[in-house]
């Protein structure tokens, strides 16, 4: 199959591609197309055979459920058997955004694209590419982050070409993305709220409008006994083809650290490879650093760390050491992708 491309400018979007994206769709084909958080694969997400087409292009078990995308609060009634008070009340403040919310599935989504479960996951994205092409290929659009299942999500068409090309129809090119992380996951079914993968909504915005949210256990603590609830964060995935670790601690000791593991490195001929930030990056000595973003803005290195991750593929790395990221915003989200990237690999120095 060859690969159709289309740029597509998002300040004047261009009508007669959506319409060609649309018709893809309808017939049960697969369209890569942006959205504010990653790149996503889109299909039909009430055509069962569409479903198994995105399985079979990302190379992904299919016990792990689609996310159903939207493109207005009134589409969601069909899809959704109930939608609790407390949705609406989220769906009014973060949709459009970075916020995908579970229900309990009505009879028109098919077991095929909820990987078998009786409840359905649903996002509104911001990005007016995506809203537009959601409906014109009929209003529940299924996507994916657009990536082969294993390796980093895609925050830009250049990777989805990587990926996909010669697996899927089309690629619709809008440019990098905004946030570079998934979306927020909250189980609506449960009481309170719990969430199972955590993005740029964070639990304490969450909480300023419903009270109460929690959060799976399975993804603060690395026990590989507890299946997490969202079947896709038990794969370790987001994963470079280098061996990964996360070095935390006080700043200086972990640029010594990483450092001496550089010359450890260079002494077995290995290539070493270094995700730093803005503050830290000519700290290094001899070795692949990347610069995820700064400190000040953590939403940059949000943004810069699956293209990164990318990046040392590319470069035939052995080995990568990554400073830690923590704090209350999007830096959770941060650190449990690189966590998941590094099998959970940290040390404390
Ligand atoms: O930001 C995003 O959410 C992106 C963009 C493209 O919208 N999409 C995305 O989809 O990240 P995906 O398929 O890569 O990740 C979906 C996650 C998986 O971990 C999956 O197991 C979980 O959502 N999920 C989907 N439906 C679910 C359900 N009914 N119950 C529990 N987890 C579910
Ligand atoms: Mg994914």
């Amino acid at each position: 199959m060859k690969t159709i491309i289309r740029k597509v400018d998002r300040g004047q979007i261009d009508k007669a591609v959506m319409a060609e994206a649309g018709e893809i769709l309808i017939r049960g084909g697969l369209v890569a197309f942006p959205t504010e958080t990653v790149y996503g694969l889109g299909a039909n997400a009430l055509d069962e055979e569409a479903a198994k087409k995105t399985y079979a292009a990302k190379g992904r078990p299919s016990d792990n459920p689609l996310i159903v995308h939207i493109a207005g609060i009134s589409y969601l009634k069909a899809i959704a058997k109930e939608i609790p008070e407390a949705a609406l009340k989220l769906a009014e403040k973060f949709w459009p955004g970075p916020l995908t919310m579970i229900f309990d599935k009505s009879e028109i989504v098919p077991y095929g694209t909820t990987g078998g479960l009786d409840t359905v996951a649903v996002r509104m994205p911001d990005d007016e590419i995506a809203r537009e092409l959601i409906l014109a290929g009929g209003g529940y659009i299924s996507a994916p982050s657009a990536n082969t299942s294993g390796r980093p999500s895609t925050t830009t068409a250049q990777h989805v070409e990587e990926d996909l090309s010669g697996k899927i129809e089309m690629i619709v090119d809008g440019g990098p993305v905004e946030i570079g992380v998934e979306s927020t996951i909250v189980d609506m079914t449960v009481v309170p709220p719990m969430i199972l993968r955590p993005g740029a909504i964070t639990k304490e915005m969450l909480e300023e409008e419903i009270g109460e949210v929690t959060v799976d256990k399975a993804i603060i603590t690395p026990d590989s006994n507890i299946a997490p609830k969202a079947p896709g964060m038990k794969y370790r995935h987001y994963a470079p083809k280098a061996d990964l670790t996360v070095v935390e601690g006080d700043v200086n000791d972990v640029i010594a650290y990483i450092n001496d593991k550089i010359k450890e490195a260079a002494q077995k001929e290995l290539k070493c490879g270094v995700i730093a930030t803005k503050e830290t990056e000519d700290r290094y000595r001899d070795a692949d650093v990347k610069c995820a973003g700064t400190r000040e803005d953590e939403m940059t290195i949000a943004a810069g760390l699956y293209r990164i991750l990318r990046e040392f593929d590319d470069d035939s790395v052995d080995v990568i050491y990554s400073e830690a990221f923590y704090s209350d915003g999007i830096g959770s989200a941060v650190m449990n992708r690189l966590l998941k990237a590094a099998g959970h690999h940290i040390v404390n120095v």
